[in-house]
């Protein structure tokens, strides 16, 4: 497979800027695509360094809540450019991590940038979150950091990570959690069949009891759940500060897209109706 298999428009624009050298992109979502995490919101100083330390920050509170230790098997579903298997394999020792993604330029990104820690093994392997390309019980822990809202059913990826994951181990996941109150909208978009302009296909209508559910129904228990919105506030000002130094680069219906889709997703999240989560289970 050499091509994407998904329509993700700002993964293409992002992969076109790294072609074309863009440092000041790499710098920040070279390694992570997804939001920050700020200890201290209030200190986020809007530069790139900045926000790449909080991207850092934000992906192991994910795998700190799944319990990530030496000596394990991880499964990155939706892995990016590898930065979640980058990290562990920096701080861990005796790991086998394996990274899956739907999008072999987003692979072939990770393998060149990511390379094993002498005790450990990294692999990064083609496949679809609810279709696991793995015999059952192959793994301690799977993450899924901020791409759930992409796969074809999260109910598909619940029931394929608990067929991967050993008796005890973790899912360690990072969503965006509408409340009761947005869910309804989130629902009539999903309905009208429409995509982001610049996302692609979001599903963004899963709210807290749903993750209950789905927890329940695929035989995981929910160890720990909990908002940390507040402390990923500053990537929508970050966010619209890379998209006026690199305006001119990006198509107008994507920019304008960008803008609302910021503006709206920054206003949910102040107002807390759009939470951004953190779930840890046990299979
Ligand atoms: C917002 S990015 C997050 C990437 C990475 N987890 C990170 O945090 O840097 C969403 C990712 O989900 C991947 N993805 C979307 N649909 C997928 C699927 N069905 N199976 C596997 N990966 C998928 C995309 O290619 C993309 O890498």
């Amino acid at each position: 497979m050499t091509n994407k298999q998904i329509e993700l428009p700002y993964m293409d624009f992002f992969l076109e800027a790294f072609e074309e050298g863009d440092s000041e992109l790499i710098k920040s979502v070279g390694r992570h695509a997804h939001w920050g995490y700020w200890e201290a919101p209030t200190e986020a100083n809007g530069s790139g360094s900045d926000f790449a330390k909080a991207a850092e920050d934000m992906c192991s509170q994910v795998y700190v809540a799944a319990n990530v230790g030496d000596g394990q098997s991880v499964l990155d579903v939706g892995c990016g450019f590898g930065g979640a298997i980058a990290s562990i394999n920096e701080g861990f020792t005796n790991m086998k991590l394996v990274g899956l993604n739907i999008d072999e330029r987003q692979l072939e990104r990770a393998r060149n940038e990511v390379k094993a820690a002498e005790s450990n093994q990294v692999e990064f392997v083609w496949g679809d979150a609810c279709q696991l390309p793995f015999p059952e019980d192959s793994f301690d822990v799977v993450l899924a950091n901020e791409c759930i809202f992409h796969f074809p059913s999260r109910e598909g990826f619940f029931a394929e990570a608990k067929r991967v994951l050993r008796s005890g181990g973790r899912l360690g996941i990072s969503d965006y959690v509408p409340t009761e109150i947005l869910q309804p909208f989130l629902k009539l978009w999903n309905l009208s069949g429409l995509s982001s302009i610049i996302y692609g296909k979001c599903d963004l209508s899963y709210s807290l009891t749903d993750y209950h559910r789905l927890a329940r129904e695929s035989g995981l228990k929910i160890l720990r759940e909990y908002d940390i919105t507040v402390n990923t506030l500053p990537t929508y000002p970050f966010f619209r500060q890379i998209m006026e130094v690199t305006a001119t680069k990006v198509r107008f219906d994507l920019q304008a897209e960008f803008k609302l889709t910021t503006d709206l997703s920054e206003w949910a999240s102040a107002q807390g109706l759009m939470r951004y989560m953190i779930f840890s289970m046990i299979a």
